[in-house]
């Protein structure tokens, strides 16, 4: 890439492990992107001290400070624009954005949810999982659009649901997949390889998508 990394930005709300699988992944010199900024909504996230650590530009946008959900979605544009962001990715980050905030960044906005997609939106995936029986389940990346979790897909990773398994044991196991898809995700949207087009995901022919079963 000569000059032509996208510059990402991240949002997270928590400890930060995937925002630190995307540092690494675009510490390769022919990543597609680079990690200009990452911003958490919560004072003291544990992904800030991750993120400084490795000498990547962070700041805090605290959600309770502003008083209401636009201007704080305002405030993370700002943040993200002065940075001269390209592409937002959403990891780990626990609060719904605005509408008008979703639709300035269609098709170079992504999330990652633990589940495979569309099934387990919201809170507690793992639970939903080992609650519904399934033998298969894994993580999604995805672009972000207004609806919870909806978006359409860009990869997914399986791993197996094993007998006596608990929230937390299936969660890991989901969330080593994680470290690997998201920056597989990533490198896809920013190296061109995926774009959202008409409310779907168009994908250059050969493209991998799909990680597991682990
Ligand atoms: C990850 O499992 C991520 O997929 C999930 O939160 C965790 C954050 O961990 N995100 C969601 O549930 C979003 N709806 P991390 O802070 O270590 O990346």
């Amino acid at each position: 890439m000569h000059g032509g990394k996208k510059r990402v930005g991240v949002l997270i709300s928590g400890r930060g492990s995937n925002m630190a699988s995307l540092i690494e992944a675009a510490q390769a010199p022919d990543y597609p992107a680079e990690i200009a900024l990452v911003v958490s909504n919560r004072p003291g996230a544990g992904g800030l001290a991750r993120a400084e650590a490795a000498g990547i530009r962070t700041a805090t946008v605290d959600h309770k400070l502003f008083p209401d959900r636009a201007s704080f979605d305002e405030a993370v544009g700002q943040a993200f624009v002065q940075a001269g962001v390209d592409l937002i990715c959403l990891a780990g980050f626990m609060r719904i954005l605005s509408d008008g905030f979703v639709e300035q960044w269609t098709g170079r906005m992504l999330n990652i949810h633990p589940s495979l997609l569309p099934l387990f939106k919201g809170l507690r995936p793992h639970r939903q999982a080992l609650d519904a029986g399934v033998c298969i389940h894994g993580c999604s990346v995805h672009f972000v659009v207004p609806e919870l979790d909806s978006g359409p897909i860009v990869a997914q990773a399986a791993v197996p649901v094993l007998p006596g398994d608990t929230e937390d044991g299936l969660a890991a196991r989901v969330l080593a997949e994680e470290h690997r898809l998201y920056p597989l995700g990533l490198e896809l949207v920013a190296g061109g390889q995926a774009r959202l087009e008409g409310g779907r995901t168009v994908l250059a022919s050969g493209s991998r998508t799909a990680l597991g079963l682990a």
